[in-house]
């Protein structure tokens, strides 16, 4: 790390509001595929994901979204939350911040794993369906595992996964509390995404607008390392319990 980095983190008093956001790299370790990284892109079934993750193919093949979406929740429930997480989960509930704010892309459950309570899923839960028509929301733990796509209990339409497909609106909630976030945070450090999709990756930029450092963690050159203060390349569990002190690891 350079010394202005340890400085700064050395600075309590210059750290004392916090914002960490997550992408897919921050669950490498812990077995989840990224979607982008190393030149490559998902393909499943032949499918590029951003094909197999749209609205269209909602109204085109929802048995094909579900077993695109079964067959990730079937690697996620075999994963276990990484170094990463778990800092993050301690930090949070440490108390040693004024705030602490997580927001996460990450629809893998992981930072819920590893005890953080209070986040913002930008993109969504794997773990629940959601009514074409009413919304009403269910665990997909509670749906037989050949009900597919599963019947709405209550107005007994489809569901679907309750994750933000391409092509569809945030949730507007949770983008304004992450907005809201940004615009008051000191430091926010935005751990193993490629900053590339819209409108997540705007959050370091209001950070930064506002007068908060940015420090990068990745194992790659990104499209935010030349915006950010501070930029490590490394991986999130080696990373993130120096940066936030966890003593534990
Ligand atoms: P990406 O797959 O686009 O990027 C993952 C990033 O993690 C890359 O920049 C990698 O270099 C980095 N990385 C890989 N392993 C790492 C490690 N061990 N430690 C640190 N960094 C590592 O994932 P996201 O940026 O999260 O949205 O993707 C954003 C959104 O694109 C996802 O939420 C998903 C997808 O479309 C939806 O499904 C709506």
């Amino acid at each position: 790390m350079s010394d202005k980095l340890t400085m700064l983190l050395d600075a309590p008093e210059k750290f004392r509001r916090l914002l960490v956001l997550s992408g897919a790299g921050i669950s490498a370790e812990s077995g989840v595929p990224t979607f982008r990284g190393g030149g490559t892109s998902t393909v499943w079934r032949g499918m590029p994901f951003e094909q197999l993750s749209s609205v269209e193919m909602v109204e085109k093949d929802l048995p094909l979204v579900w077993e695109w979406f079964d067959y990730r929740r079937g690697i996620v429930a075999g994963c276990e939350p990484n170094a990463a997480h778990l800092a993050i989960a301690r930090a949070q509930i440490s108390g040693r911040f004024d705030a602490f704010t997580l927001v996460t892309q990450n629809i893998d459950g992981l930072h819920r794993s590893a005890g953080s309570t209070d986040l913002i899923e930008l993109h969504g839960n794997i773990d629940q369906a959601r009514c074409l028509s009413c919304n009403y929301l269910l665990d997909v733990a509670e749906i037989p595992e050949d009900e597919r796509p599963p019947v709405c209990p209550d107005c007994f339409d489809s569901m679907r996964p309750n994750v933000v497909l391409f092509g569809e609106a945030l949730d507007d909630d949770a983008l304004l509390q992450a907005y809201e976030s940004a615009a008051v945070c000191d430091v926010c450090i935005v751990v193993g995404t490629s900053a590339v999709v819209y409108p997540a990756n705007q959050i370091p930029v209001i950070a930064k607008r506002e007068g908060a450092v940015i420090i990068e963690v990745n194992s790659d050159e990104t499209e935010l390392t030349a915006f950010a203060d501070f930029s490590i390349r490394g991986k999130a569990a080696d990373v993130l319990p120096t940066i936030l002190g966890d003593e534990v690891n």
